[in-house]
């Protein structure tokens, strides 16, 4: 299977240029100008587009049993709406909750519903909810099987919390393993009390989902896991960090000694708190943890961004319904689903409100919504740049292209859009997956099962 991508300009996280991109055996095996290649070879003119690098989401939930209820997307209208938008692989945390079995109920329950049914590559973090006696051989069974990382969350009590004890157990054994830990900064005691508080006295909405998990317990969060990556002398990454004060820990941390990544989430960069306060429970929609902040939080993760504080751009979605899934909390805002979905729209929201409106420049981007993510996680350099011998995962992208979102027109398998209205000023028309081309005319075109399993070494 060959192909062959003329007359487009290449841009990595390095470089701009114009040149042929010839790929065959599923990797890119020739770049240049007039390349000898069969005469018969299938040809994208990509001539006036940009051609970058798969993109790569570092943080999604596809199969995620939560809350009483289990997200939207399979692993197929995922895959097909990341691929739509440009993202070619993603990293999705396998979730047990606390005390189901690791591996059953954990790895190999994800590996099963992914193997097959999923369009673009993929590869998993692994979620550590209690830390027991056959904790360590399971991790140990996990990441011996590629899974080059783990997941702690220091929130959502009694359901994948962990304590300090299974912390401190998690990443000092990450680091015995020599695999990162992400984590969920936020402190689950605080927020347990705060929303008993709200609660008791009436404020039952989804505005105060913000009021109950305050920028203070974000904060308390990111230095408390910090302090313990410090200590254990593990690598850690910080998942959907919201807002400045916890930057500035992570900053603090990092100037300190911490081995310590960022990630900013686009609904974070994008969408204030007021979303979460739209009346009619409207604000249901917008309602993730940590929750929408304020314009400035925003602006400082832009800022953080732009000098590289901020590592990566993920999307952490979560796809659950209006209906039926996110009115389970219409009495009581503790019961909505958290999350909001992003995964077809993190690109060309990067690309419109961050390259075009001049926050970050063109190379910015591209190294933190791909080269970063493979970089930080053991994919790099088969995926995450363009050069000979990586994957043929390419991205032809239209920068005249201009549309408004609206849920009526999206792959995502969900009753609204977290990003509905908004204007996009760039979108993939073709989308290759190891050569083979899974976005065509800006429409999924490809085969539902071409995905693989990304295996991924311990690094740290
Ligand atoms: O609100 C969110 N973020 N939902 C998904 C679960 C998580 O915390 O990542
Ligand atoms: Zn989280
Ligand atoms: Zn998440």
């Amino acid at each position: 299977m060959a192909l062959l991508v003329k007359n487009g300009e290449i841009i990595t996280a390095t470089d701009r240029y114009h040149a042929d991109i010839y790929c065959e055996d599923q990797t890119i095996s020739k770049i240049g100008h007039n390349l000898d290649v069969p005469p018969d070879t299938p040809t994208i003119d990509a001539s006036g587009k940009y051609v970058f690098p798969g993109f790569i989401d570092p943080h999604v939930h596809i199969y995620l049993p939560f809350m009483g209820t289990v997200s939207k997307d399979t692993h197929t209208t995922g895959s097909q709406a990341a691929l739509v938008g440009g993202t070619t692989t993603f990293i999705e945390m396998c979730a047990p909750s606390k005390g189901q079995d690791l591996l059953t109920e954990g790895f190999e329950l994800w590996a099963d519903k992914a193997k097959g049914s999923s369009a673009c590559d993929y590869s998993f973090h692994m979620a550590v909810p209690h830390f027991d006696s056959n904790t360590k051989d399971q991790l140990r069974e996990i990441v011996g099987q590629g899974v080059g990382s783990f997941k702690v969350f220091l929130a959502y009590k009694n359901f994948f919390g962990v304590n300090d004890e299974e912390l401190w157990n998690t990443l000092s054994f990450a680091k015995e393993l020599g695999v990162i830990t992400t984590a969920h900064c936020e402190n689950d005691e605080a927020i347990a009390q705060l929303q008993a508080q709200l609660l008791a006295a009436g404020n039952t909405g989804p505005e105060y989902h913000e009021p109950s998990r305050p920028i203070s317990v974000e904060v308390d969060g990111v230095h408390h896991f910090t302090t313990f990556l410090q200590a254990t002398g593990a690598a850690g990454y910080i998942v959907h960090l919201s807002c400045a004060a916890g930057l500035e820990a992570a900053n603090r941390a990092r100037y300190n000694g911490a081995e310590v990544y960022v990630e900013a989430v686009i609904p974070h960069l994008m969408l204030d708190k007021t979303y979460a306060e739209r009346p009619n429970f409207e604000g249901a929609k917008y309602v993730m943890s940590p929750p929408l902040r304020t314009k400035p939080n925003q602006a400082a993760l832009w800022q953080g961004l732009r000098n590289t504080d901020v590592n990566t751009v993920a999307t952490d979605h979560a796809p659950f319904d209006f209906v039926g899934q996110k009115d389970m909390g219409k009495d009581n805002f503790v019961q909505i689903p958290n999350g909001i979905p992003a995964i077809e729209d993190r690109v060309n929201i990067l690309y419109t409100y961050g390259v075009m409106q001049e926050r970050i420049d063109i190379h910015r981007f591209v190294d933190a919504a791909s080269t970063q993510a493979a970089k930080i996680f053991g994919l790099f350099p088969k995926k995450g740049t363009i050069a000979l011998g990586s994957d043929a995962d390419l991205v032809i992208y239209d920068p005249n292209h201009k549309e408004t979102l609206t849920a009526a027109n999206q792959t995502m398998n969900l009753d609204y859009r977290g990003f509905e209205g908004f204007e996009i000023a760039g979108k993939p028309t073709e989308v290759t997956v190891r050569g083979k081309v899974m976005v065509d005319g800006g429409k999924f075109v490809g085969d539902s099962s071409w995905g693989e399993f990304l295996a991924r070494e311990p690094q740290y």
